[in-house]
């Protein structure tokens, strides 16, 4: 177990998905605190696939380009089970990395985000 350019790209592509279900519910919901709460769990989003793959990229020394990126959608169509998804799809990744030393920059980012899972776990049980 360890850190790959698979394992990261997958998340990556999960990421893409969660992203464009994460617009649909903003757009379609008529509920204004979910409707920006999407938003800010959408702008988290982006900015964690950004991190992550530009930490990837600096430990392994290869680099994620052109048609790397393959929009995976999630299965959850609700915001508490997308939610549910996304920390179950970080929480995998992490797993993948077998728990090795070395890791501390990969670590320190997806723990941040998973941080901000919980916090919008939490928000979204008052929208
Ligand atoms: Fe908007």
């Amino acid at each position: 177990m360890a850190l790959t350019k698979e394992n990261a790209k997958e998340l990556l592509c999960s990421l893409e998905g969660y992203h464009q279900t994460l617009k649909e519910l903003h757009w379609s919901t008529d509920n204004h605190p979910k409707h920006l709460l999407t938003d800010e769990i959408d702008h988290g989003v982006l900015e964690f696939e950004d991190a992550l793959a530009e930490v990837v990229m600096g430990k392994l020394g290869e680099k994620f380009g052109k048609g790397d990126l393959k929009t995976m959608l999630p299965e959850a169509e609700e915001l508490k089970g997308i939610l549910d998804e996304l920390e179950n799809d970080v929480n995998k990744f992490i797993d993948s990395l077998g728990g090795e030393h070395g890791y501390g920059g990969i670590y320190s980012v997806t723990d941040d985000f998973l941080s901000q899972i919980y916090k919008w776990k939490y928000l979204e049980t008052l929208s």
